[in-house]
């Protein structure tokens, strides 16, 4: 899988993502993500990139030519154009279903605004999808790019070493994950679980799915919801 990253601020995107899972998976091969620095595609003999609202108004914005400059950069090189997400609050917001679509791509590109935004009519020339984080606002696209690269990535086969826990945990099938424990057996006066230490897989496993649905109902009422509405719908259509 590979992510171009589109970016006033590339270090800022290599630092953070370079580390830990992710870096060990670019490492392995199993991921590559490229930034492109958008200044320099910047014509102006200053390496200016933004310049002021028409129609006026508080900030500046990201001009087009060298935003579409760096695109198509990326795009002549690889002689496709992969789908291009624009890092917007104007988005639907990213959930795992979305992360999970997204790493079926062999490549993808990443558009990080800065400051007020970006120049529509490059938008409109370059976009395929607008993806927002959450229902805030960020000083720029970076840290979502971010985030969605990190999401994605681990849905990516491979790039977990244990291949199970990319589809148990938190937001499969709309539940949470179940609480977890190691050792040792009693800390602070609280014990383990009895169940997780009887060795009994299929008591193990209706205590986790018990507890899923425990904490998906008390956590997030949403999510709860959401999951009630879709089994009844499924067991309605046997
Ligand atoms: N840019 C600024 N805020 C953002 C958000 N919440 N999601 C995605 N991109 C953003």
């Amino acid at each position: 899988m590979k992510f171009y990253i589109l970016t006033l601020f590339p270090e800022m995107v290599e630092n953070g993502l370079h580390t830990s899972i992710i870096g060990r998976a670019i490492e392995a091969g199993l991921l590559s993500i490229e930034t492109v620095n958008i200044r320099d595609f910047s014509t102006n003999k200053h390496g200016k990139e933004d310049d002021y609202p028409y129609g006026g108004g508080a900030g500046m914005l990201m001009q087009a030519q060298p935003v579409y400059d760096a695109w198509k950069w990326v795009v002549e090189r690889l002689g496709r154009k992969p789908r291009c997400i624009y890092l917007t609050p104007q988005g639907p917001t990213f959930q795992q279903a979305m992360a999970r679509e997204l790493a079926l791509e062999e490549e993808l590109i990443f558009l990080c605004g800065h400051y007020e935004g970006i120049d529509e009519r490059v938008l409109q020339e370059i976009v395929t999808d607008y993806v927002s984080i959450g229902d805030y606002v960020l000083t720029g696209g970076e840290l979502p790019a971010m985030v969605m690269v990190d999401a994605i990535s681990r849905m990516v086969p491979g790039v977990l070493s244990n291949e199970a826990s990319g589809s148990t945990e938190s937001f499969e099938n709309d539940l949470l994950e179940y609480p977890q424990y190691s050792r040792p057996e009693e800390w602070m006066g609280k014990r383990v679980p009895e169940v997780l230490l009887s060795g009994h897989h299929k008591n193990i496993e209706n205590w986790r799915r018990e507890q899923s649905i425990l904490r998906t109902r008390e956590r997030r009422p949403d999510l709860w919801e959401r999951y009630q509405s879709k089994t009844a719908g499924e067991s309605g259509q046997k």
